[in-house]
């Protein structure tokens, strides 16, 4: 006969810590690799580490509001304050995700934004993440916005536009892929889309060499392999907005080019 065993508070305890532990050794995690970005002097958006401890996300998918009001309020006041100085919209996600994918309601923080609409984004994005994944953040990050030019946009309001995603292990490019691949577009909100998102797929041989030398410094520099996300401003530059470890991170079957066989 199966006997059902409910963990003790002590093993649940336990738990717990073994996956604060682990999200402390997390390399995906912002505060692992943002660093290194800023220590290299590589274009990234002001960006802002405020603490999320594990209590507020338990607290959060447990709906216990009450308990967390003031926490919750006190963050709002860091993103406003990092509003007052960089100015809107802001970018918000946690150390491991932003629910881009639900834009309005979770990563992008509109001018005006009441303090109750900036907290349901939080929530939101924590439940979101909740679903998607295991791994625990310990970070919320609040972020200069970069202004873009959108070739259309899809998902709850997310504008597409040109991005790029290049793999490299210790200092050596292996390949790189434009970051939107058709199949993962949903409701779009113009016809052509399909044309639009053609358009934006290759980066100008500059700016890829570009990229190619800061992926390469920032990957030697953390050591490892890794995904390193560029989005391309209104007027054309780059910035380095996103990081993973190359393993945990999506790489396309269609769109990746690899270098490596290129070069064999
Ligand atoms: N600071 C920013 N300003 C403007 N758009 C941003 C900014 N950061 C991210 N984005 C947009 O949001 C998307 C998701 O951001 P990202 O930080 O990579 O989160 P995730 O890891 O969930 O994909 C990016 O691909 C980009 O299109
Ligand atoms: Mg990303």
């Amino acid at each position: 006969m199966m006997k059902a065993t409910i963990p003790s508070e002590d093993e649940l305890n336990a738990m717990r810590a073994l996956r604060v532990e682990g999200a402390r050794h997390n390399k995906t995690c912002f505060t692992h690799w943002f660093p290194a970005v800023q220590a290299l002097g590589i274009r990234h958006p002001r960006s802002e580490v405020i603490p999320f401890p594990d209590r507020l996300t338990g607290h959060i998918l447990n709906e216990e509001f009450g308990v967390i009001d003031a926490e919750l309020r006190a963050i709002v006041a860091s993103i406003r304050a990092f509003g007052a100085e960089v100015g809107y919209p802001l970018f918000i996600k946690n150390s491991l995700f932003s629910g881009k994918h639900d834009w309005v309601d979770t990563c992008f923080i509109a001018e005006g934004a009441s303090d109750e609409r900036i907290i349901s984004q939080i929530i939101n994005l924590t439940h979101f993440w909740a679903i998607c994944s295991h791994d625990l953040s310990l970070y919320l990050v609040v972020r200069e916005f970069v202004p873009t030019k959108a070739v259309f946009h899809a998902f709850n309001g997310m504008p597409i536009t040109a991005e790029f995603r290049l793999f490299a292990r210790d200092g050596v490019i292996e390949g790189w892929q434009p970051y939107w691949p058709e199949h993962a577009i949903q409701e779009p909100d113009v016809e052509n889309w399909a044309d639009r998102l053609k358009a934006i797929e290759e980066p100008l041989e500059a700016n890829m060499s570009w990229m190619m030398e800061r992926a390469s410094a920032v990957s030697s520099q953390l050591g490892g392999y890794w995904s390193i996300d560029f989005l391309q401003d209104d007027e054309g530059r780059l910035w380095l907005i996103d990081m993973a470890e190359g393993g945990r991170s999506y790489r396309c079957p269609t769109g990746y080019r690899d270098l490596m066989t290129d070069k064999a």
